[in-house]
């Protein structure tokens, strides 16, 4: 049986995973989030005490570590860490352990491996230039920085944060856009074959409508 699979990339708060977690319902797909598996191993590197900004201390941890994402949960050695994932220190450590090409192997590995058993959507950095070269679509989501740092903003807000500032937020977007952008590994970028959609002025269902509308039409 051939596989539907989506490819979403774009930069830090963008919206990808909102837009992909109601497209997965839509369309009934599985939804795969790639940044929460390099958060979830960050998250270890940081339990651990050892430095992110040190590659072997890093990598070091890889061989025994669990990473599964799965129903919409992020499993780390068996215990689901959706909360743990999203807090600052992870945040602002991620891009130097996911620069890692021991790092990238491993997880890119997995994800292949839903890819194969499933029709997904899956949201990342290097989706649809390196995990899924052959999607059967692409998009990459965009928006403005202060937009999108004010989407992140709002979020941890909702959340019940208290002590955040909109401009250091905005900041670390920039600082994790620049890491993800200008690394060795797989770094991101628009593949050459993606949608690319600016969601700035758009809704988020406007932005799953479009897409919707788009793979239907293409179809
Ligand atoms: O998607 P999210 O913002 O949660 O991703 C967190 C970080 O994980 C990114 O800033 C990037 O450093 C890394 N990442 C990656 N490749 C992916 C997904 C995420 O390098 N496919």
């Amino acid at each position: 049986k051939t596989l539907l699979s989506i490819a979403i990339d774009g930069p830090a708060g963008a919206g990808k995973s909102t837009v992909a977690k109601k497209i997965a319902k839509k369309l009934n797909l599985e939804y795969i989030d790639t940044g929460a598996m390099y958060r979830a191993f960050t998250l270890k590197v940081l339990e651990n005490g050892l430095d992110p900004k040190n590659e072997n201390e890093v990598l070091s941890l890889l061989e025994n570590t669990e990473i599964i994402f799965l129903n919409n949960h992020i499993y780390l050695d068996g215990k689901i860490v959706d909360e743990e994932i999203r807090n600052n220190s992870v945040s602002k450590n991620v891009s130097y352990v996911s620069s890692y090409s021991e790092v990238r192997k491993k997880m890119v590995e997995l994800q292949q491996e839903m890819a194969k058993k499933n029709n997904v959507i899956m949201d990342g950095r290097d989706i649809g230039t390196v995990v899924l070269p052959n999607a059967s679509y692409k998009f990459f989501i965009t928006a403005q920085p202060e937009e999108r740092g004010k989407r992140r903003y709002m979020e941890l807000i909702e959340k019940g944060e208290t002590d955040i500032i909109l401009a250091d937020i905005i900041d670390d977007i920039n600082k994790r856009d620049k890491i993800d952008s200008t690394r060795k590994e797989s770094p991101l970028r628009i593949p050459d074959d993606a949608i690319v959609i600016d969601s700035t002025n758009l809704t988020v269902d406007e932005v799953v409508d479009l897409i919707i509308e788009l793979i239907k039409g293409v179809n």
